[in-house]
């Protein structure tokens, strides 16, 4: 086994240590050093450039499994991760090659036999894109969006958490099929932000506005499509406000991830009358995709035809306190933690 060895920086990872009841805090978490890794017969050594941190991730840390197993305890925190290949056994990887797997929450580590990593095309983007907007997330926008929104010119489309990784994305797509689009945001800024970059007509902050008066205002015929992120108190006004024959892609529920109690969704005898299609989806059913997709949005990126905000925080020793924040509301569009320089 040859070892690779980093004098800059000590190797250094995030463990799970505590299932949270309700929100989780710092005392879930532990920040250890741990051994440099050894890249042993047919392994890939990678250093982690870009932690992504995703409101799935707070499913993963209770017990059980969801639609993904949950977290081990002891052992370290797992997320879509772009790396840097920095010494390699295996023919199918060179050092210098950008990859992205679900991996460690570690500085540095073994893949063992390079499985479960893929490389990244560098012509398609910036190298963090891979696990954005030219990922699963951004292949869960289209088909929230577009695939099962199905919005025609003139519809109406209200996307929830719409300054997030999965609404900025969703705001355009929608665009460019001639409907007018609409969000609601937690914050003025992230209202002023979705309109001026992210295609949305128009947006909403949900802590300050009577969600009713903003639909009304916003969506004066009604809403034709409704991607929720969010659930709860939001998708009982999208019923409310709903047309007859309305599509409802449900891409996830945000606001209940970490509440001890289910209060349920009232109105939804609204789904007959109006003839609702709701539709939950979960991307992995999709990744099949995933290659047609990256090619014809990386185009869009590339020419500025749409653009994609990072929100980067950087050092994996803050990577915990980033993941509570990014579910209260702190970042401003798909939150990474950089924990080296790409
Ligand atoms: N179905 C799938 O396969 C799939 C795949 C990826 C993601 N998802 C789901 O898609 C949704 C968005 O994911 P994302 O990665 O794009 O996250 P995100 O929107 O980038 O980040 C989460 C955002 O949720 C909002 N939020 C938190 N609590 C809220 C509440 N009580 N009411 C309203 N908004 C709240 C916050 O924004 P504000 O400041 O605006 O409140 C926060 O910034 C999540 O529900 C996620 O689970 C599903």
């Amino acid at each position: 086994m040859s070892q690779t060895t980093h004098p800059s920086s000590p190797n250094t990872r995030i463990l799970f240590v505590k299932r949270p009841d309700g929100w989780p805090d710092a005392s879930c978490f532990q920040t250890e050093a741990c051994p440099e890794p050894e890249c042993g017969a047919q392994d890939v050594v990678v250093q982690a450039l870009w932690l992504s941190l995703d409101p799935y991730l707070r499913g993963r840390m209770n017990a059980g499994t969801s639609y993904a197993p949950g977290f081990v305890l002891g052992k370290p925190i797992v997320s879509r991760v772009v790396a840097r290949v920095i010494a390699s056994r295996n023919d199918r990887y060179r050092e210098g090659d950008y990859v992205w797997g679900f991996l460690d929450w570690a500085l540095r580590m073994v893949v063992p036999r390079g499985e479960g990593l893929y490389r990244i095309d560098p012509a398609l983007g910036r190298p963090s894109l891979a696990i954005s907007a030219l990922g699963m997330p951004g292949l869960t926008a289209w088909v929230g969006a577009i695939e099962l929104g199905k919005p025609t010119p003139g519809d109406t489309v209200y996307i929830s958490s719409a300054a997030g990784t999965i609404g900025q994305l969703a705001g355009q797509f929608a665009k460019q099929t001639g409907a007018r689009v609409i969000g609601s945001v937690g914050s003025d800024d992230k209202r002023d932000f979705v309109v001026k970059h992210c295609g949305y007509d128009a947006a909403f902050n949900y802590k300050t506005r009577n969600m009713d008066e903003a639909l009304q205002e916003l969506a004066p015929n009604g809403i034709d499509v409704y991607l929720d992120n969010v659930g709860g108190t939001t998708l009982e006004a999208a019923l409310r406000h709903a047309n007859v024959g309305a599509r409802f892609p449900i891409c996830g529920m945000i606001s209940r991830y970490n509440e001890t109690t289910d209060p349920g969704i009232r109105g939804m005898q609204l789904m007959v009358s109006k003839r609702i299609r709701m539709t939950g989806y979960i991307i992995n059913d999709h990744v099949h995709k995933l290659p047609a997709y990256q090619q014809r949005a990386a185009q869009w990126f590339r020419s500025g035809a749409m653009q994609f905000h990072e929100d980067i925080v950087h050092g994996i020793e803050q990577a915990p306190a980033a993941l509570i924040g990014m579910m209260q509301g702190e970042a401003m569009g798909k939150r990474l933690v950089q924990v080296a320089a790409a």
